[in-house]
């Protein structure tokens, strides 16, 4: 049944409202895509600030996509219609059929996030994780067992509104109508959805994180430079990106964050060294070189 399509569902007759929690590049991301699609969407974070930079980077792509692809004149706005923002917690996911949460990778504060929000969701309402390395059921361990039977990972990539991609990761005893829900809800938002066992990283940043690794070490023995690397990984592999170019995208501290969770207490990759985090990319990381967002990672930016 995991592996069945299911045409024959509309996720639209239960899921009309989605909450989602974090305005960062993947929230602000998740909450264009769904909002493209007909959902109505209430974006949640800690301060308006944040809230205001999330709309402004879906605004600019939304009108990125419209001249593309020859849109009216309202387009964008009549998107911007479904997107409702609050930095009241509780009161966004009051009437949500789907929480999605997006908030910075550290456990507790998840754990923390998703049990309050637990207290004033509707019984019926989904939960779901974008975590990029931690267990669902890790994120999900302090929600009464109705939710958590109703929690999942909803992983997306970065940039959300090009990558045709969302992991969705399922605990033992998911229920496999829930699953055959979301696949449909996927589908319905223009994505691909593959499922995959609650297991570190899921398929892609198991397979994506060693290979930023090697990628770094290769640079810090003086094997090859930054730029050669990325450019052999464009040519001689077919990336659109080379490791270098992609770790800046996504933003040094989220690969950091992934290395310590496991390196810390991930089920078969604690303590593996190749997981701890070199003198050079904590010196890098403590000097605020994070990547694209804040103008210098690997690469300069203006
Ligand atoms: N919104 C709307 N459209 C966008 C966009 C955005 N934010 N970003 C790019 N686009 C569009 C462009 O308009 C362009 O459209 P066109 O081809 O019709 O003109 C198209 O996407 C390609 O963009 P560009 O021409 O600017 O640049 P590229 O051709 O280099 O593509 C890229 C950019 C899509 C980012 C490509 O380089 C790529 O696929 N890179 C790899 C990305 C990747 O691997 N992401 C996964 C990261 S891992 C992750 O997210 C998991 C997390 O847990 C860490």
């Amino acid at each position: 049944l995991r592996g069945e399509s299911h045409p024959e569902i509309n996720p639209k007759t239960t899921i009309s409202h989605i909450a989602i929690y974090g305005a960062g590049i993947m929230g602000s991301g998740i909450v264009q895509v769904a909002a493209q699609s007909g959902y109505q969407v209430t974006l949640w974070d800690v301060t308006q600030a944040n809230i205001d930079s999330g709309i402004h980077a879906i605004r600019t792509s939304l009108s990125k996509i419209a001249r593309k692809t020859g849109q009216p004149a309202d387009w964008v706005q009549s998107i911007l219609t479904r997107i409702s923002s609050t930095t009241d917690q509780l009161a966004a996911c009051a009437s949500a059929d789907l929480v999605i949460e997006a908030v910075v990778e550290n456990l507790s504060i998840k754990q923390d996030l998703l049990s309050h929000l637990d207290t004033v969701a509707k019984p019926t309402c989904i939960f779901a994780t974008n975590t990029s390395s931690l267990l669902v059921a890790d994120v999900a361990a302090k929600l009464n067992d109705e939710r958590r039977q109703r929690t999942v990972a909803l992983h997306f990539f970065n940039p959300v509104a090009v990558m045709k991609l969302v992991e969705i990761a399922y605990m033992d005893g998911t229920d496999p109508a829930l699953l055959a829900l979301l696949k449909a809800w996927v589908l319905d938002i223009g994505k691909v959805p593959v499922l995959c066992r609650d297991t570190p990283g899921f398929i892609v940043n198991r397979l994506l994180v060693p290979y930023n690794i090697e990628a770094r070490q290769l640079v810090e023995r003086g094997d090859a430079t930054i730029e050669d690397v990325d450019t052999a990984m464009k040519l001689g592999a077919g990336y659109p990106m080379g490791p270098f170019e992609l770790m800046d995208m996504t933003g040094l501290d989220t690969g950091y964050h992934i290395m310590k969770a496991w390196y810390g207490a991930a089920p078969g990759l604690a303590k593996d060294p190749r997981f701890k985090p070199s003198p050079e990319m904590e010196q890098m990381i403590s000097s605020g070189y994070l990547g694209r967002k804040s103008g210098r990672g690997y690469y300069v930016y203006d």
